[in-house]
């Protein structure tokens, strides 16, 4: 590698696409400034006034002319628009398959979590060769997550998530960057991005201390604030509605819009429960604002998301309800007494 290098290494499927788009968009900005520099100079010699007293002849407009400097450079700014929006779709288009991590941005560090558990802190490790998804969320003000060598980079804001996604193509380690300025030591929130074999990746894995998953985690909160004294896996209950396989379908509101419950609706609906209604049910939900983490905010997003599809919901209704029907009604009634007592406190 050189000391000085002009451009970050290339280390995924998304970084060739921006870079070819990059240097096309140089190469063409430099042709045309280097076209006007020629033009200016060769004019400023074959027109330089010979003899004093002469006078300019009138310019008379040449319609041939002015279609022709018009269309050309519409032509070739609607092609960078359409090739710029072509690779933005890649970058946006989020794979259904991609192993999700959880990102947490905070003052000033990035803390990471794997979908087995595994948890980092200003360190990403990934397998290469395949398809990697960020959710991620920041406990106070904007940051931003950037891997110059991905070409990959997106807002990291509190109260919603955000997401990106990418593919290493070449082990090795490269920056990680915070790119919006968070405060006194936003400088130092930085860190690496360790691409490994798969096989490699695996001893890692194997090494490290693992937590919970985030969908562990996610279930013993969801038990911790009695979530299933009102949800249900089994089904809808007058109080609320069943979470099982609604992970990203659409929802009609008590208002009668229509909503898709993505990972922000489902953070939303723990946060501000009101705000938005499932039509049908009554706003009897507390809100848990200030309650629970980002992290574990997050962490019952991702429980939620793993219920499964309201197939599979049919499927194991049999055997889901037999065996967690009572363990439900314990802690429904130990979650009622609590909340009868802070009913009462009030
Ligand atoms: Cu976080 Cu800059």
């Amino acid at each position: 590698m050189l000391d000085f290098p002009l451009f970050p290494e290339s280390a995924s499927t998304f970084a060739p696409k921006v870079d070819a788009l990059y240097f096309f968009t140089l190469a063409l900005t430099a042709f045309f400034t280097l076209l006007i520099f020629a033009a200016v100079l060769f004019m400023f010699v074959k027109y330089r006034r010979t003899e004093e007293n002469q006078v300019g002849d009138p310019i008379h407009g040449s319609t041939l002319l002015e279609i022709i400097w018009s269309v050309i450079p519409f032509l070739i700014v609607m092609l960078l628009f359409f090739w710029g929006a072509q690779v933005f779709w890649v970058g946006v288009s989020i794979p259904e398959d991609a192993r999700e991590y959880l990102v947490t941005g905070k003052q000033w560090m990035w803390k990471i979590q794997h979908p087995e558990g595994h948890r980092e802190i200003n360190t990403l490790h990934v397998p290469i060769g395949e398809k990697i998804k960020l959710t991620m969320t920041s406990e106070d003000v904007i940051h931003s997550f950037f891997i110059p060598a991905f070409r990959v980079k997106q807002d990291v804001l509190p109260g919603r998530y955000t997401q990106l996604w990418f593919e290493a193509t070449k082990t090795g380690e490269y920056h990680l960057f915070c790119t919006e300025y968070c405060g006194a030591e936003h400088s130092q929130m930085i860190g690496t991005v360790t691409v490994m074999e798969k096989d490699e990746y695996q001893d890692w894995l194997a090494g490290g201390i693992v937590g919970s998953s985030p969908v562990a985690s996610g279930e013993e909160l969801f038990q911790q604030y009695a979530c299933n004294t009102c949800h249900e896996n089994s089904g809808d209950t007058l109080r609320g509605p069943s979470l099982k396989g609604i992970a990203g379908n659409a929802v009609t509101l008590a208002d009668g819009a229509s909503v898709n419950r993505d990972e922000n609706y489902l953070r939303e609906s723990i946060v501000r429960p009101s705000s938005k209604m499932v039509a049908g049910y009554q706003n009897l939900m507390p809100t848990y604002q200030g309650q629970i983490t980002e992290e574990g905010l997050s962490h019952l997003v991702a429980y939620i998301k793993s219920l499964g599809s309201e197939a599979d919901a049919n499927e194991n209704s049999g055997h889901g309800s037999s065996d967690h029907g009572e363990s439900h009604d314990d802690e429904a009634a130990d979650a009622e007494s609590t909340e009868s007592t802070e009913a009462s406190a009030e």
